[in-house]
């Protein structure tokens, strides 16, 4: 039965691969990295530090967005471990819904950031190094409402993470499932 777009090409995989671990929690990282650098660098008042924050900021948010691409591409090529069996339909449309949502945060944010960026006509390199090419004409309107739009998406971001979190503990702690122990980062014992 096919529940959700990304409840496809579900295997009897007891765990996730390597890979598949190594991008979640790296991503997951940057992403609480990435809070705090934003709301750092826009309440910190205006110097050079401020403007060093920005540059991370936007720097790790990009590198955010290539992990991301990274992830949905081995995501579509490689098979992923099948939901438990006993979960209920109203369960599995919920996790793929809000998996597909956690993917357009994850793509959305830093896409907004790069308009935010591009439509305030600052040049900017990535960590320094690499030119950030502009993908918007400046135009102070669009960046006011990509502005809007990226601290919206912020938000909505960490509503779903609020949810995702708590979906992981109530497998873990409540169902008793191997739902979070196949996700975690170290070996650890399968119920
Ligand atoms: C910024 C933080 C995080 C983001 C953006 C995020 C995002 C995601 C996404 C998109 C998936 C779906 C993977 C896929 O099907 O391709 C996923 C899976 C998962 N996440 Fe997170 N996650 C974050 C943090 C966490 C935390 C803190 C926990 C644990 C408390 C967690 C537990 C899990 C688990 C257990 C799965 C596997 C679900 C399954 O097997 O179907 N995640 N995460
Ligand atoms: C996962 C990636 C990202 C996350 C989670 C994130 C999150 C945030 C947060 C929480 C803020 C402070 C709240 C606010 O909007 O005022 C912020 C501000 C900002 N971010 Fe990001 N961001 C990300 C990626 C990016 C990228 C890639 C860029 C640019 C290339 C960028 C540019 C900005 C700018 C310019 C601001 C200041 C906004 C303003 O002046 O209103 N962000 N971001």
């Amino acid at each position: 039965m096919r529940s959700s777009p990304l409840a496809d090409r579900q295997s009897p995989l007891v765990r996730w691969s390597a890979v598949a671990r190594f991008l979640h929690w790296l991503v997951a990282l940057l992403i609480a990295v990435q809070f705090v650098l934003g709301w750092l660098a826009v309440s910190w008042h205006l110097s050079p530090t401020k403007l060093n924050l920005f540059v991370w900021h936007k720097s790790t948010g990009m590198l955010v967005l290539a992990l991301v691409l990274v992830r949905l591409a081995w995501r579509a090529t490689h098979r992923v471990p099948a939901l438990p069996l006993r979960m209920r339909r109203w369960e599995r449309i919920a996790a793929g819904a809000s998996h597909g949502l956690l993917y357009v945060a994850m793509l959305a944010l830093p896409l907004s950031g790069w308009v935010i960026n591009s439509a305030s006509g600052v040049p900017f390199r990535i960590y320094w190094r690499i030119p950030l090419p502009s993908i918007a004409a400046p135009d102070k309107h669009l960046a006011d409402l990509a502005s809007a739009v990226h601290l919206a998406l912020g938000i909505a971001l960490l509503v779903l993470l609020l949810v995702h979190v708590a979906a992981a503990l109530r497998h873990h702690y409540i169902q008793r499932d191997d739902v979070l122990a196949r996700m975690l980062p170290w070996r650890s014992p399968l119920r």
